[in-house]
């Protein structure tokens, strides 16, 4: 679904799915947003991709929280949230992943954390602001329930080396795709259902032009 931002009109519905860091602390957590304990998983940088609503429409029985710091990007998400009608367990976050997920998160919380696609920042003296550094995977790590996944996926060959050496260094997570660093194509998520696999609009994008992704698979260690 394509949507341009100068026509885009959020009603007071297609907001309710945003909350922010205030709205947790009053629900005193996720289990109070949403009214529900159900397993959480958590998507950062959902871009315009709709990823996350797709995983939410399929499985009603679990939670989900996307994470977004561009305004345009997540109000088009909004709006998209807003036309599929009822997805009461999704929600999205207006932040900068890195500040809030420590906050927001308790320890061993989380059921599946997904990274896709995230900025490469390729000049040498942006590589500071790249999400995948050895702090914040340290706190997703922390974050993870043990045995809960951690799927990222690029396409860029150089960040490839830093996710290699910052996934492998957090001692608490295993590769689960071992001795492979990654896989050329995606597993599907649900076994025996070549199907299953959601593509991304980034994945899309750089498949039609051919070019070659690394499917990372992680695992908080048991
Ligand atoms: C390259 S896009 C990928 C979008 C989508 N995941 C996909 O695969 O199509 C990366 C997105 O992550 C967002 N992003 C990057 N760093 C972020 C951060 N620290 N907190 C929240 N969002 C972030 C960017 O604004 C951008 O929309």
């Amino acid at each position: 679904m394509r949507l341009s931002t100068r026509r885009l009109v959020l009603t007071e519905e297609d907001r309710l799915a945003e909350v922010t860091l205030e709205d947790v602390e009053r629900a005193g957590g996720w289990p109070g947003i949403f009214s529900s304990s159900a397993p959480l998983s958590v998507e950062i940088g959902l871009g315009k991709d709709t990823h996350i609503l797709e995983q939410a429409a399929a499985h009603p029985d679990r939670l989900y929280v996307g994470f977004e710091y561009a305004r345009k990007k997540l109000d088009k998400i909004l709006k998209k949230i807003g036309y599929h009608g009822s997805l009461p367990n999704l929600r999205v976050v207006y932040a900068d992943v890195t500040r809030v997920f420590a906050v927001l998160f308790p320890e061993a919380s989380l059921s599946h954390v997904y990274v896709f696609f995230p900025d490469p920042w390729p000049k040498k003296r942006h590589h500071g602001r790249r999400t995948l550094n050895s702090t914040f995977v340290s706190e997703i790590a922390s974050r993870l329930a043990p045995g809960a996944p951690l799927e990222v996926r690029t396409d860029n060959a150089e960040y490839v080396e830093q996710i290699i050496e910052v996934l492998d260094g957090e001692p608490t997570l295993e590769n689960a795709v071992a001795p492979q660093a990654y896989l050329p194509d995606p597993i599907p998520l649900d076994a025996g259902d070549p199907e299953s696999h959601i593509p991304t609009l980034f994945e899309s994008k750089f498949r039609e032009r051919g070019l070659p992704i690394h499917y990372f698979y992680y695992r908080k260690q048991t």
